[in-house]
This record gives C-alpha cells, structure tokens and sequence, in this order.
C-alpha cells in the first residue's frame, strides 16, 4: 500500500517516523510525499502543547472529505496525543481507523494489515520495552539530512517536571542495549552517514535504570557510550538532546572535552532562571547550580555553544521571576534557543494550579526573550567572521542552487562556493567571510 507520514513535534517524533517508514517499506509498502496519493495517512503526533494537538486534530478533521471521496484510505494516529487520547479520538474524529500508542510504534505495520483486512477500529496502547529495539530501522528519503542520522537511545521521561505531560504519554524513562546502538550507528556510517545525533527525553540519564538522582561524578553509562561511539571509523561528529542539566558530571564531562568528535554545540533545557519557579517546576537544580554546571562545561569545552528551553508564563511567574529568566539567557549567552508559552497540560501537577499570566503577558515576554535572541545571534554570527571552522559539508544549498551549505561544530550554517573535489560528507576548512542573519558565509580552505 502506499503510506503517507505527516510528523509533528520533536525530533524523537522524527526519528519515530523516520524508523516506522523503515518499517514499511522493510514490509512491502511504499511511502509518498502527498496526501492524494496514499491508500494510508498516519499522524505522527505531539502532545507537549495545546498548539500541537490542536494542529493534527484539525488536519486529522479535514481528512474527512478525502475519505468521502475514497473510503478505503485507512486513517491513523500515532505518537503522544495518541497515547494521551486514547480510544476517545475515535468518537472525537469517526473517520479514524486506527490509535497506536508511543509503546507501540513497531507494530505499525501489523495493525495497518489487520485494519485493511477487518476494517475494524484498532487502539494499541500499552506500555511496552519491545518499541526499544523494535524502531532501529532507518529510511534515508525520510531522514532529516544526508550525512546526519538520528538514533534513539533512551525513551520516556522519570523526571516529572510539573507542567510536562512527556513522562504520562511516553511512559517511564528505559535505555537501548549499547552494543544495539553501536550496531546501529556502525549500519549508518556505513550507509554514508557521518553524523549522528542521539535522542532522549533525557539522554544523560542514559543506563542510569531510571534513577532520577543526581548520579556520581564517576558514574556516567552515557560518557561510556560516548566513547564507543567515537570509536567508530566512519562517524565524524556526535551530537545529542536533550540532557537534563545535572546530569553532568566529572566523568561524562571529561569524555565531552577529551573526545573531539563530541560536537561544541550542547542543549541544556533550564526553563527558568527564577529559583521559586525552578523549584514549582520541579527542576532538580538552582539557579546557581545551573550557572556553575555552565561554568564547568564552558572551561572543559572553549568556543563550545549552548543552547537552551526556556517557558514563559508558568502559573505565579512575576515580572522579577521573568526577568531573572532575562538576565540568565544573557549571562550564559545563549545564541540558540527555544522559548515557548506555558501551556497547561492535562493530568500534569501544574494544571492544578491558574493558569494566571495572562496570553498578552506570554506573548510580551516570549517577544522580549527573542528580540534578545536575535541580538545575540547577531553577535555571535559577526565574531565568526575571520575565523576558519571545521564545516561537514551537506550539499548544494536550498536557498541558493550555486552554493554549498554546511555546519561548523558549534551548529551554525555556513554557505560556501563550490571547489573541485568537493563532495557532500566531507569535513572542510572553511574561512567565514559574513555573517548574515541566520547563517554564515565562507570559502573553502586547504584541501
Ligand atoms: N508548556 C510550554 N512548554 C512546555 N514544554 C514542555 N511542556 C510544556 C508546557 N506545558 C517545553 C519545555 C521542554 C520543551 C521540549 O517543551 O521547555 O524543554
Ligand atoms: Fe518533560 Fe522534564 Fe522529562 Fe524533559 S525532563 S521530558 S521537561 S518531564
């Protein structure tokens, strides 16, 4: 049959899509890229916002006149708000077919056979350790970039931060078998891939058995992974997200400073920078402490760039909580980010509480923190200029089919002309010559 995926959300949700692409096409069906064509639609859901639901649930609603049109295409939801709604989306939108869970991915395949046959109403939606290793598959026309490929590592969340409804729709935190994950980033470089990116709600956490205290500072199964994983020949860069921030210790910071492939570019979520927010969000960490693991970092790892999570407008956030957020972004300097708008979810601890900053409030606050975003973006873009950086080239640019585009260590695009010999995998020297507003400029250095 052929399958058409529509993804929201993260990148975990990618990489699901990506692997139950994989999956199918491993089974006999084929993927396409419209709507029209396919005999079955699947959306890949997200549940973190109430934005994102609302999103697929009003695509997923609209499907309904093509099925008027052609009513054996079999209609399906996966991921999150499948999990989070259950068998409630079939009274909600009776031109589904079928709900299957995040424990439940792997058997993508199976349910899309059973339904075509019975036509029956599918939910599959139980907690389960197979999706671990069952979602390994990789399909390279859905993957995200050529030379960069995604590996799961860890799924679910223990960590219950109060307004995030990750641990309840992705169930509780479980780590793949390492020799799993070196098998499979030794299939991808293999395959022509020479980044890999590790996913995880909590990617540090990593062989921690689910514990959620602070580990030891000689204790880090995910420094361990680490270095098998640089072990591998044809891997070039590591990247990985989101860690929890104090799950950085001695151990797995050493192995970030000693191992070069591990990219300067790391994504450190805080949430806040206020320490009465901090504290009803249930993040394990001050303001201070977070400040110090950042101090750490940026003395093992010089010219390494951070990037953050930021939530505005948490119940109770006063203009001193915001502007403690403010002074934080600033003093660590960020030049990457994601802010978002609270958005109370249901069955987490903070729903309980009023949701009291008004939308104008959020909107106000989620533009200041990007207008000094941008700023800093523009710094940073303008102190490149000059400088010669470690780009893995990607191929021609989008944008522009004469140039070439790549990404330095720190995450920055950089766009270049073309020189004989260039070839998309490669790592090249590249000497910034612009800034621009989101990307750099170079040429081509050295061989
Ligand atoms: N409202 C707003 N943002 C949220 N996030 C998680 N839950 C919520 C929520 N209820 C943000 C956090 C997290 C990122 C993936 O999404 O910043 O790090
Ligand atoms: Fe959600 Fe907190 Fe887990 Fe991140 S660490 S997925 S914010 S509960």
């Amino acid at each position: 049959m052929k399958v058409y995926i529509k993804t929201y959300g993260c990148q975990m949700n990618e990489r699901d899509s990506e692997a139950m692409a994989g999956i199918l096409v491993k089974a006999g069906h084929q993927m396409v890229s419209t709507e029209t064509d396919a005999d079955v639609l699947l959306f890949n859901t997200c549940s973190v916002r109430d934005q994102a639901e609302r999103k697929a649930v009003g695509k997923i609603g609209f499907m309904k006149k093509l099925k008027k049109t052609k009513p054996s295409l079999i209609i399906g939801v996966a991921g999150c708000m499948a999990q989070a709604r259950g068998e409630s989306l079939f009274a909600e939108l009776p031109h589904l077919d079928f709900v299957l869970g995040t424990g439940q991915l792997h058997r993508l395949a199976e349910v899309i056979d059973s339904v075509s046959k019975t036509r029956k109403n599918t939910a599959l939606l139980e907690e389960g350790g197979e999706v671990l290793d069952g979602m390994g598959e990789h399909f390279s026309a859905s993957a995200a970039s050529p030379v960069s490929g995604y590996i799961a590592i860890t799924r679910g969340c223990n960590r219950f931060c109060s307004y995030c409804i990750v641990p309840y729709v992705r169930g509780r935190e479980l780590s793949r078998d390492a020799r799993g994950i070196v098998a499979e980033a030794r299939m991808l470089a293999d395959s022509g891939i020479r980044e890999i990116m590790l996913l995880g709600q909590n990617v540090a956490a990593y062989g921690m058995q689910g514990r959620t205290s602070a580990p030891e500072d000689h204790d880090s199964p995910f420094a361990e992974l680490l270095e098998e994983l640089c072990a591998i020949d044809g891997i070039k860069r590591i990247r990985f997200t989101s860690p929890y921030p104090t799950y950085f210790n001695e151990r797995l910071i050493a192995t970030l400073a000693r191992e070069p492939k591990i990219c300067r570019s790391l994504h450190l979520p805080v949430q806040s920078g206020s320490n009465r927010m901090l504290a009803a969000m249930n993040r394990q960490y001050t303001r201070e402490r977070y400040l110090e693991i950042v101090a750490k970092l940026k003395a093992a790892l010089p010219g390494a760039a951070f990037s953050t999570d930021v939530i505005v407008g948490f119940p109770g956030e006063t203009q001193s909580d915001f502007e403690a957020t403010r002074s934080l972004l600033e003093e660590v300097q960020f030049d990457q980010s994601y802010i978002f708008k609270y958005s109370p979810r249901s069955g987490t601890k903070s729903a309980a509480l009023p949701d009291d900053v008004s939308d104008e409030v959020k909107l106000e606050r989620n533009k200041i923190l990007l207008d000094d975003l941008a700023r800093r973006v523009q710094t940073a873009l303008k102190n490149e200029v000059g400088e010669t950086r470690e780009v893995l080239v990607e191929g021609v640019s989008h944008r522009n089919a004469e140039r070439w585009t790549g990404r330095t260590q720190t995450n920055r695009t950089v766009n270049f002309l073309p020189v004989e010999g260039i070839a998309v995998g490669q790592l090249r020297q590249i000497q910034i010559t612009r800034a621009g507003s989101v990307s750099l400029f170079g040429k081509v250095v050295g061989e």
